[in-house]
């Protein structure tokens, strides 16, 4: 017993120990490649934790068109039971009052999953630029607001620069032209590509796009027709 306890207490005091011995012999150093062991910490906790744990660590989604918030509660369920309860979920809709008497946002309510949902009710074409102006970042959007083609269009583009690089964007009724054109855009030029599309029934498709990984350089006249 007094041996573990020994054993225990140096497993703690050696690292402890080293860590200040670190600290002291790094405390006056001007050298780039052996910085004081306090600049080292600061400039960790600067980068990886406190502001940018929400922009870069916790995986979050945009959503356009909140409606009676059904798609929104099968996703608040898939992060839930992967355990991922630290979402940030951006929900965006100008008629939820009017038009849907909040039944979305209420019925995320009763379901307990309100509290992961930040709302606006302005539309997309409002809400987005100003997210983008904030410096917000996003893994995944779906896509289900405004369906006309400049409605999309413009939603897409702004997700251009939400939605990390590599990042998802599903949309709803990808057999409206309308919407079918508006992403051909973003494929022919951005080198977004379509991962997935629904073909179980022929009224009502979907789409899974995902951005590229490198956006690609294009000079100031670059156009490829869609
Ligand atoms: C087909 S419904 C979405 C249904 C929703 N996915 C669900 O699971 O219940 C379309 C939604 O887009 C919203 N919408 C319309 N114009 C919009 C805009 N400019 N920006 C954001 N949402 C918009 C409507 O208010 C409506 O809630």
């Amino acid at each position: 017993m007094r041996r573990r306890v020994l054993g225990t207490a140096l497993e703690i005091a050696v690292p402890l120990a080293i860590l200040a011995l670190w600290a002291i012999l790094s405390a006056d150093s001007q050298t780039y490649y052996f910085p004081p062991l306090t600049d080292i910490l600061d400039t960790f906790a600067d980068t990886w934790l406190f502001e940018r744990v929400g922009s870069d660590v916790v995986p979050s989604l945009v959503r356009l068109g909140l409606g009676y918030g059904i798609a929104a509660l099968f996703i608040c369920e898939g992060l839930i039971s992967k355990r991922n309860a630290l979402i940030g979920h951006v929900a965006v809709d100008p008629h939820q009052a009017t038009r849907f008497a909040s039944c979305g946002l209420q019925f995320l309510a009763e379901a307990g999953v309100a509290g992961l949902v930040e709302h606006y009710s302005e539309g997309s074409e409002i809400v987005l630029p100003r997210l983008l102006a904030e410096g917000r970042c996003f893994d995944l959007a779906f896509v289900d607001g405004n369906h006309r083609f400049d409605g999309v269009f413009l939603d897409l583009a702004y997700l251009a620069g939400l939605v990390r690089a590599g990042g998802v964007i599903f949309l709803d009724d990808y057999q409206l032209p309308s919407v079918a054109r508006a992403v051909s855009f973003f494929t022919a030029n951005l080198g977004w590509s379509i991962e997935e599309t629904a073909t179980t029934d022929d009224l009502h498709h979907w789409a899974v796009l995902r951005t590229a990984l490198v956006p690609p350089e294009r000079p100031f006249d670059h156009y490829v027709d869609f």
